[in-house]
């Protein structure tokens, strides 16, 4: 409580601060569709075209918008919440899904859910600690080992028995990454092959349900998956379709992808995954990730991480 109400208030006198700075400057916030244009170009700096001005946009605009959330998105007071109680938001994820979740250059998981899971846990006053883990434990780990749980997880009904979910926040399909000189082309002729998937996955179960696959390899990370196929020890990968285009960036001469929907699979949608019995952190969660829907900081990240994302 005394924590959260002192955050405000900083965060409060910050922006007062912060305005006086804009309105001295030579680029006034005229307006909150321009503020949030600008906070959308803050959160990606990196693809902003103008540095001198959009600095000073943003100086401006960051208070606006700050200004602007804590007066239309309800607040939530976490103090008491089982699990985000003690301030620390714990996040699980397997970092071997590029652009979602892979380790970075430090050696520190990085990626699209890791910094959506900062600016929820930064609006909700809460420290976000990541913990990279094998996929196929992370739902057991949700509530005990972990918080929740942001790792491109698919909303699925299996799931749903053993933690909820957020509103969806990405769509997906999953893809085959295949060598580039295969002749593979559909579902059918999937028939036959050595498939590698993530233990755990829904690819795996996509490739349970291909009539007449051969063997099915399941390994714990992706990265082992793709590097079998290089080498030629498995025949293809079923794997979802925005990481099938980050691992081929670093494999372009070697792989190539046939798309979900040449093969037939379902459309899924991914979800932060919690705690079945905290129905308040849902409620803190999915307003927060609506709030930066409206503002723009969403599609921000996603051009920051995805649609920008470029193999190391
Ligand atoms: N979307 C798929 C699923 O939910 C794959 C997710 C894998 N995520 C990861 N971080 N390895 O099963």
């Amino acid at each position: 409580m005394m924590k959260k109400n002192s955050a405000v208030l900083l965060a409060g006198m910050m922006a007062v601060s912060l305005a006086a700075c804009g309105e001295s400057s030579e680029a006034p916030a005229e307006n909150s569709a321009a503020a949030t244009a600008a906070v959308a170009a803050a959160t990606a700096a990196e693809t902003s075209a103008d540095e001198t001005t959009a600095a000073a946009d943003t100086t401006a605009a960051a208070a606006v918008t700050t200004a602007d959330a804590d007066a239309a998105a309800p607040t939530f007071d976490l103090s008491a919440d089982p699990y985000a109680g003690d301030g620390v938001l714990t996040v699980g994820l397997n970092a071997t899904f590029p652009p979602f979740e892979y380790v970075g250059d430090d050696g520190n998981p990085t990626g699209f859910d890791v910094a959506m899971m900062q600016e929820i846990g930064s609006r909700l006053g809460l420290t976000v600690e990541i913990e990279d883990m094998d996929f196929d434990g992370i739902v057991g780990a949700i509530g005990n080992k972990i918080d929740v749980a942001a790792t491109g997880m698919t909303i699925t009904d299996e799931r749903k028995e053993a933690v909820n979910f957020s509103d969806p926040y990405y769509d997906a399909t999953q893809s085959v990454l295949l060598p580039a000189d295969s002749a593979a082309a559909s579902k059918e002729d999937l028939a036959g092959l050595t498939v590698g998937v993530q233990a755990g996955t829904t690819g795996e179960m996509v490739a349970e349900g291909v009539e007449g696959i051969g063997e099915i390899v399941s390994v714990k990370s992706f990265n082992q998956a793709v590097l079998d196929l290089v080498n030629g020890k498995n025949d293809a990968v079923i794997i979802d379709a925005v990481p099938a285009k980050a691992f081929l960036s670093q494999y372009p001469d070697a792989l190539k992808i046939v798309d979900g929907e040449t093969m037939g699979f379902d459309v899924e949608q991914y979800g932060i995954a919690m705690p079945k019995d905290d129905a308040e952190l849902g409620d803190a969660i999915n307003s927060t990730l609506k709030a930066m829907k409206d503002d723009g900081t969403y599609d921000a990240l996603v051009e920051q991480w995805i649609n920008n994302y470029e193999a190391e």
